[in-house]
């Protein structure tokens, strides 16, 4: 650790994902193995008590950083560091960072009741010694999402998407984790829920010193979240600032489109008009800049050179060719 203030470093991290047809097919068809880039050096540091989000288009490799760091995937190249944990929490957890997912109906336990549910982390990591405290801490838990404690006898599918999902933060809370990383958490929620799920979300960072790193394509949910935000594209970070600076003047052409098309319910097409059709496969990534063949500055040097990430006027990181000097 470089700093002591950062809950977690993150270092020129890159999965590679073998996408080759099966063995045989590519015997009979004489084609050769492909691989897919999905994330590409991926830097970036958090805060303790902070919220990073992560930005970009469907593909863009957000959840495959979601997954690298919460142990699910294996970098191909790179570096995942977190703090040590606070002094006197019991070793022998598997995980630094508990995640909370998209889909609250996928990731819980249909069979299970809420209160297995929710106990299974602390059971698993021997965080209270005996049923009656356990008992205890769930229905403590239930509560602080908002949830009562009659609930644990009840099953996931009795419940409503978002109180769903506040089961689903009561167990990543079990284990007493200081990282959650949530992927696209209130994606699937109407929106005066989402609201709701992320008011919550927003006073348990306080009320517990969380860290997080938030996932979502929706800028407005981002900037009500996020203490700073990077932008990804086809698997890189493109720009990265502090909410407010990357609001008040963002510098990557990219980042200037994404804020033009914060999603409009009366024209939900016209983000992809603007932004020039759909993202290039990151099978076959475009030469030099990856964005140049959508972008509206794009000159020479963009189709030849990747850009390198480089300081940003004002603070954080840019890379693009035609972004100001510092
Ligand atoms: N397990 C995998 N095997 C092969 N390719 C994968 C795998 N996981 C992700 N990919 C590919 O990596 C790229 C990034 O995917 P990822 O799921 O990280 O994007 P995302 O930004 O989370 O998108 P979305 O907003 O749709 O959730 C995509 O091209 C995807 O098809
Ligand atoms: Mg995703």
């Amino acid at each position: 650790m470089r700093s002591s203030e950062n809950a977690l470093e993150v270092d020129q991290l890159t999965r590679v994902f073998d996408v080759s047809s099966p063995w045989l097919n590519r015997m009979i068809e004489r084609k050769p193995k492909r691989y897919l880039r999905a994330v590409q050096d991926v830097t970036f540091t958090v805060q303790k008590g902070r919220c990073l989000a992560l930005v970009g288009e469907s593909g863009c490799g957000k959840s495959t950083v979601a997954r690298l760091v919460t142990g699910l995937y294996d970098p191909t190249e790179g570096a995942i560091v977190f703090a040590p944990a606070r002094k006197g929490l019991r070793i022998g957890r598997p995980m630094e960072a508990q995640m909370i997912f998209q889909d609250p109906h996928a990731s819980l336990n249909p069979r299970w009741r809420v209160g297995d549910i929710v106990a299974e982390p602390i059971r698993e990591f021997g965080l209270r010694d005996t049923a009656e405290e356990v008992d205890v801490r769930v229905a403590d838990l239930l509560k602080i999402v908002g949830l009562s404690p009659d609930d644990s006898r009840r099953y996931p599918h009795e419940f409503s998407g978002g109180q769903r999902q506040r089961i689903s933060i009561a167990r990543a809370l079990a284990s007493e984790p200081e990282f959650l990383v949530c992927d696209e958490p209130t994606s699937a929620l109407d929106v005066s829920v989402q609201a709701q799920i992320l008011n919550l979300m927003r006073s348990l960072q306080d009320e517990l010193g969380l860290t997080y790193l938030f996932i979502s394509h929706n800028l407005a949910v981002v900037r009500h979240m996020a203490d700073r935000i990077a932008v990804m594209y086809l698997g890189r970070i493109v720009e990265e600032a502090d909410t407010e600076a990357l609001f008040g003047d963002p510098q990557h052409p990219y980042t200037q489109l994404l804020l033009q098309t914060i999603p409009d319910v009366a024209a939900p097409n016209r983000d992809r008009e603007l932004m020039g059709g759909e993202p290039p496969s990151p099978l076959d990534p475009p030469k030099g800049c990856a964005f140049h063949p959508r972008c509206p500055l794009a000159a020479d040097i963009c189709s030849r050179e990747a850009p390198p990430s480089r300081d940003r006027h004002g603070g954080g990181v840019v890379a693009c060719h035609m972004a100001p000097s510092t």
